[in-house]
Formats: structure tokens, C-alpha cells, sequence
């Protein structure tokens, strides 16, 4: 089949490099000059393992285009896939207006190019009822007919992407239409037809399952770094409990590792976009705002305990933060609890230093200047007054 995938990120490139892997021809439109023109020279923007040698693999075997832009040629493909940035907006709301650029985009492009319909999906996490505001976009376009409008949430965790492409626990596709569906199933062949279940629903359970998935992930994590906390006053012992909690199958292991908090693309806006949705159709989501409100007390408690362990104040003392990435094997800093760290050190007087695996780069876009890089651990702990290790 022929795709085309709008945004060469996280999501659009992974998903592209993977659906050429499986043998579709696809292209993938980047529109950041920058990362275009690395694509092009067949380097990936960001780290991600597995990713590089593939894309290599099916760039050569012709499988995989890069393109600056949307074309009209991108009509001649099966499906066109939305998978930009939903970032988080000051008010907590998702940020649609990459999502929104793009559609217009190819709604402006499908009123002057002679086609015969084309499957448009949404991949990126948007807020319920985006997918029927498309609808309503396409079909002010007297377009209806051509362009077929679908949900296709996507559940890759960085840093494993490539994995999980190929071995979805579930895929969930929303839409109206049993034969959009039918298209679905064609372009996953081979990934769901043994284990991996596809799912046919609505637009809006497509659109509301991803945010419940990662609120509910999020939650789990508020609630054992909320235990952690007793358990520090209590005597008890954070990792056994949450050990022997994990054995109750109802429960489950995952997802109950105490930490500094949740961070990362994903969590952090994703409960704030529920949050929002929430308040919007006047339900109170009681326990998604408890579950963001102690995610946000979490680095302070680890703060002032590492003041504590320096007198009192951070002041003078030089901090070696050992790890700066969201999570291990992946270059994104976006939301990462390290990142917190370091401004609340910052701002209390601290000399910083640090090193990660893969972060170094993007972790010196952000600060520039005012924290010392090192590449490795040892060098990096060299005269420093603490070592906080903000590893998984
Ligand atoms: N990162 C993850 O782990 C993950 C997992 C599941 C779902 N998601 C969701 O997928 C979406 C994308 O996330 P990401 O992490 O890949 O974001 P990203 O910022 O890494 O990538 C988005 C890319 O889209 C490009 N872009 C924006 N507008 C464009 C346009 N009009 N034409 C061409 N390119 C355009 C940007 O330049 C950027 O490179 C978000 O909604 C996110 O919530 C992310």
C-alpha cells in the first residue's frame, strides 16, 4: 500500500520507517529544514534504538521518501497520516495547531487536484471530537466522498518504538466506516493476525482510549510515589510494597517503580489535555487532578530532602546530576523530572554538572552555559558535593 505520514518525529518516523519495513511504500513529509535535510542524508534526528539501521534499510531498498512538504501526489497514496505535535498549551490544553495547519493544508490541496478518495488518520493524541471537527472541515469542502476520516492512536513508548511498533498490544482504529476499516486491516496485516487484537470503535472512544491509557499509567505512578512518601515516615520499605503489591494480578508489576515523578512527551500533557477536556463537559475528574497535583509535588519532596542532605541550602554546593533524559535510551529531555531538578538547584544558588547516555546535546540547547556537560560519570562526579542519580 502507499502512505504518506505528515511529521518526522518520535511517532511519524518510527511509524514510517516501520510501515516500509512491513513493505509499503511510504513517504514521510517533515517540514523542519533542519531535520528534512538530515532525513534526507539518511540520519535520524533524534535517538531512538533500532531506528537507524532500518531506516537505512528501506530508504536503499526504495520503500521510504523523504519530502519538505505535502504534495498533491500524496492523494495517490491509501492513507495520509497525521502524526505532528499535540504540545501542551499554557492553559493545559492541547496545542492543535500543527494538527490543524496540516488538514488545511491538505484540504486546500484536495480542492485543486483530481483523486479518488483517500483514508485521513489522525496518529498524533488529539482531544475527543477532533476527528468529527475534521469531518465537519472535509465536508465544508464538499470533500466527503474523498477523504475518509480515522482515529489511529498510537501507543509506542520511546526508546522502544520500533519494538513496540511491531508488537502492539492492541490497535484501535475509529471510524464510521466498515470498509476505512477494512483498509485499516490491510495496512496492519501480518502485525494483527496472530495475537495482536484490532479494534473497530468510534472516532471519540478511538480518541479518549489513548488519554485514558496514559492518565491511568500516570495515575498508577502518582499513586506509588505517593506511598513512597508514607513510607519514608513510616519505616516501611517503598520497593517491597510495591513488589508484593505487583504480585496481585488485578494490580500488575508495571508501572509501580517510585520516582522523582512522571515526565516525558506524553504524560505530563496528556493528563493536563484530560484534565481539560474534563472541565470542559463539567465532570470533575477528581482523581486525574489528584494524580497531576502530587506528580507536581514529587521533585519538590526529592529537593528539599537533597537540601537537607546539604545543610539546608543548595547554595555553593556543586551538583552532579547523573542522567537528564526522561527515561532510559532516548535522547528526549521534554518534561523530564531532571530537568525540574536542575531549575530548582539552579535557582537556589548550585553549580551544575552532569552527563547522560544520549542527552548531552539537547540537554546544552536548553541550558546552555549554565550547566557543565561531561561524558563520563566519573568525570562528571569529580569535586561535586552530590551525586543525584536521576536514572530509571
Ligand atoms: N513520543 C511518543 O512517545 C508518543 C507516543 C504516542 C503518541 N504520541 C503522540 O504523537 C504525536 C507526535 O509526537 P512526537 O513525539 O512524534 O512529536 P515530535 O515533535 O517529535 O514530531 C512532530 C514532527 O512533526 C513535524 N511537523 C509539524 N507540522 C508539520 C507539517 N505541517 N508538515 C510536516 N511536518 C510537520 C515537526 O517538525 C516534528 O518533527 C503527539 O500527538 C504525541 O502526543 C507520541
Amino acid at each position: 500500500m502507499k502512505i504518506s505520514i505528515i511529521g518526522g518525529g518520535y511517532v511519524g518516523l518510527v511509524s514510517a520507517v516501520c510501515f516500509a519495513d512491513m513493505g509499503h511504500f511510504v513517504t514521510c513529509i517533515e517540514n523542519d529544514h533542519k531535520k528534512y535535510t538530515l532525513l534526507q542524508s539518511k540520519e535520524v534526528p533524534f535517538f531512538e534504538p533500532e531506528l537507524s539501521e532500518k531506516l537505512s534499510h528501506v530508504y536503499d531498498a526504495k520503500r521510504l521518501s523523504i519530502s519538505p512538504s505535502f504534495t498533491p501526489d500524496d492523494f495517490n497514496s491509501d492513507v495520509i497520516i497525521l502524526a505532528v505535535g499535540t504540545p501542551m498549551s499554557d492553559s493545559g490544553e492541547a496545542d492543535m495547531s500543527y494538527l490543524f495547519n496540516a488538514v488545511s493544508e491538505i484540504i486546500a490541496a484536495a480542492k485543486t487536484t483530481d483523486f479518488d478518495s483517500v483514508v485521513l488518520t489522525t496518529k498524533s493524541t488529539v482531544p475527543v471530537g477532533t476527528g468529527r471537527k475534521i469531518k465537519e472541515l472535509v465536508q465544508e469542502a464538499q470533500l466527503s466522498d474523498k477523504i475518509l476520516v480515522a482515529s489511529n492512536p498510537e501507543f509506542l513508548r520511546e526508546g522502544s518504538a520500533v519494538y513496540d511498533f511491531f508488537h502492539p498490544d492492541r490497535i484501535i482504529i475509529g471510524t464510521d466506516s466498515t470498509t476505512v476499516f477494512e483498509i485499516f486491516k490491510q495496512l496492519y496485516k501480518g502485525l494483527h493476525k496472530d495475537t495482536r487484537p484490532i479494534a473497530h470503535v468510534s472516532l471519540e472512544t478511538a480518541e479518549l482510549s489513548k488519554y485514558a491509557s496514559n492518565t491511568f499509567l500516570a495515575t498508577k505512578i502518582s499513586f506509588i510515589n505517593e506511598l513512597a512518601l508514607l513510607c519514608d515516615k513510616v519505616g516501611a520499605d517503598i520497593k517491597e510494597t510495591a513488589k508484593l503489591m505487583g504480585m496481585d494480578g488485578r494490580i500488575g508489576k508495571y508501572f509501580l517503580n517510585p520516582s522523582p515523578g512522571y515526565g516525558g512527551s506524553c504524560f505530563p500533557k496528556d493528563t493536563h489535555a484530560l484534565q481539560y477536556i474534563g472541565k470542559n463537559q463539567d465532570v470533575n475528574l477528581n482523581v486525574v487532578n489528584a494524580a497531576i497535583h502530587a506528580n507536581n509535588q514529587q521533585i519538590h519532596y526529592c529537593f528539599t530532602q537533597l537540601k537537607t542532605l546539604l545543610n539546608g541550602s543548595a547554595q555553593g554546593n556543586t551538583v552532579t546530576i547523573l542522567g537528564t533524559s526522561f527515561k532510559p535510551n532516548t535522547d528526549d529531555i521534554r518534561e523530564s523530572a531532571s530537568l525540574k531538578l536542575i531549575d530548582l538547584l539552579l535557582s537556589d544558588g548550585a553549580k551544575i554538572q552532569f552527563t547522560d547516555p544520549k542527552a548531552i546535546d539537547n540537554t546544552m540547547d536548553l541550558y546552555g552555559n549554565k550547566v557543565t556537560p561531561f561524558s563520563s560519570t566519573y568525570d562528571a562526579a569529580e569535586n561535586s558535593d552530590a551525586i543525584v542519580l536521576m536514572t530509571e
